[in-house]
């Protein structure tokens, strides 16, 4: 008997939930912060190290697999957790959003979108078909529905006309997935700042029901008010009993404001690549490594943290190496951005299980500093 994929919603204060994500590949502690590993690495770390951190789970990308190594090679090695070396859960996004951000030439259908890889120039199509198809080769244990998301601003009827499509390729997509134990599938809403479309979405895919619930379309360059705006009402069309996945947020404060709205799950690159240009998150605010001030200076990133970096290093040995571009600083930084963002979470959990989520929030915003601490 396949053990099932579960949510259990624990506790909640105000709109801010703590849960378990039960899955046969381990729990995922909500609310919970993705890191990413899109080529099926995260970058400058060892997955042994993500786990350190406290990561329950991963996240993967359709788009890059597809085109290198391949979807199929990967499933006849053994499937994406076995040739990446990451036992526990993996969510993969679905490939639309990063055809539109990184692919060339592209052409966009009922059917699906064809498009040039951004690697070598070869043509390719995705459909909600092939996506989950492709997500099942990799073995993902949360599969993201085929979806489009528009760039904003952009007029009221685009973005219904994208939205509708995008449900269209859920229902596609949910067909196409069809019955799989212990693994789930993931609706996105769509609907840009518009509440009518949101709601529309929201209902269109609770309608075809699905494992969890996907927030898709944010952090576009709407803003942090505007987005905390639809965060506002979005997370209200949605079902209280499933998960709900913001993708692709974002800095310390947009997570902060996001789970305070009822938001369960987070990813983004900020931590992991910030690690490689020598912005790095601390509990006071932003350090920038590369800046002069920090070249003698003896003490760690962060006092509290207890990760390598700061428990064996200064940062102005941090600043060296990443002068020098050494690589251990790309491995130091991205292991302490990850340990302060699991941290984050860890605590927003804690505080949500004693109801203490304000006052947590309080402080955290006290503690830090605008600027380059
Ligand atoms: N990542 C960030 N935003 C989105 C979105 O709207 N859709 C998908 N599939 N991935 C995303
Ligand atoms: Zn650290």
């Amino acid at each position: 008997m396949v053990k099932k994929f579960q949510f259990e919603l624990l506790a909640t204060d105000g709109a801010a939930r703590h849960g378990l994500i039960s899955t046969p590949r381990g729990d995922i502690r909500t609310p919970a912060f993705m890191p990413v590993g899109t080529a099926a690495t995260v970058k400058a770390m060892m997955p042994e190290s993500v786990r350190d951190t406290g990561a329950d789970i991963l996240l993967g990308n359709t788009y890059h697999l597809m085109l290198r190594p391949g979807a199929e090679r990967i499933d006849r090695l053994g499937g994406l957790h076995r040739f990446m070396n990451w036992a526990r859960p993996i969510l993969t996004d679905s490939g639309g959003f990063q055809v539109m951000s990184l692919a060339g030439l592209r052409k966009l259908t009922e059917a699906g979108v064809t498009f040039k890889s951004h690697i070598d120039g070869s043509k390719h199509e995705l459909t909600p078909e092939r996506s989950m198809e492709i997500q099942r080769l990799l073995g993902s244990n949360i599969v993201m529905c085929f979806d489009e998301c528009p760039a904003l601003p952009a007029s009221d009827e685009a973005v219904a006309e994208s939205m509708r499509l995008s449900m269209r390729w859920a229902a596609r997509s949910k067909e196409a997935f069809g019955d799989r134990p212990g693994h789930a599938l993931f609706g996105i809403m769509q609907g840009g700042v518009t509440p009518e479309l949101r709601e529309e979405s929201a209902a269109a895919l609770r309608d075809i029901g699905f494992d969890g619930y996907a927030i898709g379309g944010l952090a576009v360059g709407e803003g942090q008010e505007a987005m905390f705006g639809v965060l506002d009402y979005a997370c209200g069309f949605l079902p209280e009993d499933r998960p709900r996945y913001l993708m692709g947020v974002g800095k310390p404060d947009d997570i902060v404001g996001a789970v305070k709205r009822g938001v369960d799950m987070m990813d983004c690159v900020l931590p992991s690549r910030s690690g490689r240009t020598g912005q790095v998150f601390t509990r006071r605010g932003v350090v920038n490594i590369k800046n002069a001030r920090h070249s003698e200076d003896p003490r760690p990133l962060d006092e509290q943290c207890r990760c390598p970096a700061c428990r064996n290093y200064s940062r102005a040995y941090l600043h060296h190496v990443f002068r020098a571009q050494e690589m251990i600083s790309g491995m130091l930084l991205t292991w302490h951005n990850l340990q302060y963002y699991q941290d984050l979470m860890a605590g927003m959990r804690d505080a949500i299980a004693e109801k203490q989520f304000a006052a947590w929030e309080a402080a955290f915003h006290q503690t830090r500093v605008e600027g380059d601490i």
